[in-house]
């Protein structure tokens, strides 16, 4: 296949689009937020309103984001004033610069899980004690030599990545990284779930309690839709501009989203029965992936290895993740600056950490974690929590808003029906699409935004 489309880079391959786009969609959001997410909302009702937000809204602004990608064949900031005139742009702005802030903030975290690969390996955990495991997390996020140290490695190989281009860097690290992840995944599913407490962990997840979830709870897995398939800041249009013309947007949209939660319910599958099985305190679950779960590796057969194996894990699912962050953000002066990939990565990369040290040195990192209630008290706000609040609770969310506006009421019908019609066979049904992208999904998300303004926090 042609690797070049109008003069445009593209994805080698069929398959090109769909394990980058899942390999952005894949990351911290599934293997860490999510689990704790439904631990502290009481598991099954919390997952079916996820899933349902998934897809009525997730789905739709997925497939819009791919439609302006595609069609334009630019990132969000040309792409948008293409389609809808200068006074579009900003959505594209929008977009880079919240990739500009998550990525500074999610590179510290995926630099913790780096530490976390080493700790596994020099044994650090052996014969701990939960509070020494505790401890040992709360010196290293303390840490500023050793959190930068590990933020500037994350970020020098997402760059090193990123340098590749769109085919040799971006597609081949998902090409590479993606199928190790399903497998790692796969052989810790299947020894978490041969254990005792599997049977409860089952019935937490998939039961529904409706009497369970808070308002608070609904608005959560409505908004954590949007970080987990990497929507509403470009990412996915980025992606889909490198797409060819003659694949289908919706079949693509469905696999990626399909991928996505799929695998934030295997991490649940992994992170429950250990936390049923071992009895793991409650008010502990956010810290989960850092402070309790190398304390029950530990007291596991063959736990040594499969501690290694789980931050890897969390480390690469992190890292193409990262990429998609920084490709919006790079693409931005390579598109519309002309500047040539090199020079657009190293300095918006080099940018991009420099702004991440405040997150990593303003002891943010352990801020960031109180966010999520993790040490049970009021957070102290750090650079490091500011970043994550604004860009979960506002930025993703107003950018998706917009982006479903966009696409319903000003693109053309028949702009959207060619994009559409492509790539052969497909269930897809323009009909629901229109109504979800036009009505559903601009409402729905308004509602969460206007929850959050009137001071519903998600905490
Ligand atoms: N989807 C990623 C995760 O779940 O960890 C995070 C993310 C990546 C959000 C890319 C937004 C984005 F554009």
């Amino acid at each position: 296949m042609n690797s070049t489309e109008n003069g445009r880079e593209k994805w080698g391959s069929k398959i090109g689009f769909i394990l980058a786009a899942a390999g952005s969609a894949i990351g911290l959001g599934n293997l860490w937020k999510f689990p704790y997410m439904t631990y502290t909302n009481d598991g099954g009702a919390f997952v079916l309103t996820y899933l349902m937000a998934i897809l009525a809204i997730g789905v739709p602004i997925m497939i819009a984001e791919i439609i302006i990608g595609r069609r334009t064949q630019l990132s969000p900031v040309g792409a948008m004033t293409k389609l809808g005139g200068k006074r579009w742009s900003w959505l594209g702005w929008l977009g880079v610069i919240t990739g500009f802030i998550i990525l500074s903030y999610y590179s510290v975290v995926a630099g913790w899980t780096l530490e976390y690969v080493v700790k596994s390996i020099t044994g650090a955990f052996i014969d701990k004690s939960p509070d020494q495991v505790t401890q040992q997390f709360v010196d290293f996020v303390s840490d500023p030599f050793r959190q930068v140290f590990w933020h500037a490695l994350f970020m020098g190989i997402t760059m090193f990545l990123v340098l590749g281009g769109v085919k040799g860097g971006i597609e081949r690290s998902a090409r590479i990284l993606m199928p190790i992840l399903f497998i790692i995944i796969l052989i810790l599913v299947a020894v978490s779930l041969s254990m005792e407490g599997a049977g409860r962990a089952i019935t937490f997840l998939f039961r529904p309690n409706f009497s369970e979830l808070s308002g608070a709870g609904f608005l959560e897995a409505l908004g954590h839709a949007f970080f987990s398939l990497s929507l509403g800041m470009g990412a996915m249009m980025t992606y889909g501009s490198y797409m060819h013309k003659n694949e289908s947007i919706p079949n693509a949209a469905l696999t990626v989203s399909l991928l996505d939660t799929v695998i934030a319910i295997l991490a649940c599958l992994i992170i429950f029965p250990i936390v049923m099985t071992f009895d793991l305190e409650p008010t502990k679950s956010a810290g989960i992936l850092f402070t309790t779960l190398p304390v029950v590796f530990m007291q596991m057969p063959g736990g040594y290895y499969f501690s290694i194996l789980f931050f890897t894990l969390v480390a690469f699912a992190a890292l193409t993740s990262a990429i998609s962050l920084l490709e919006v953000v790079a693409s931005y002066f390579i598109d519309e600056l002309n500047w040539n990939r090199k020079k657009s990565t190293l300095i918006t990369g080099g940018a991009i950490f420099l702004f991440g040290t405040l997150s990593a040195l303003s002891n943010g990192a352990v801020g960031w974690l109180s966010n999520f209630n993790f040490w049970g008290r009021p957070t102290t706000a750090g650079f490091f929590n500011t970043f994550d609040y604004l860009a979960s609770n506002y930025l993703l969310p107003i950018g998706g808003l917009f982006i479903a506006i966009f696409t319903g009421w000003i693109l053309t019908k028949s702009l959207k029906e060619e994009e559409l019609s492509t790539g052969g066979k497909t269930y897809f049904k323009y009909s629901v699409w229109d109504v979800l992208i036009k009505y559903f999904a601009p409402v729905a998300v308004g509602i969460i935004i206007l929850a959050v303004l009137l001071g519903k926090e998600f905490q």
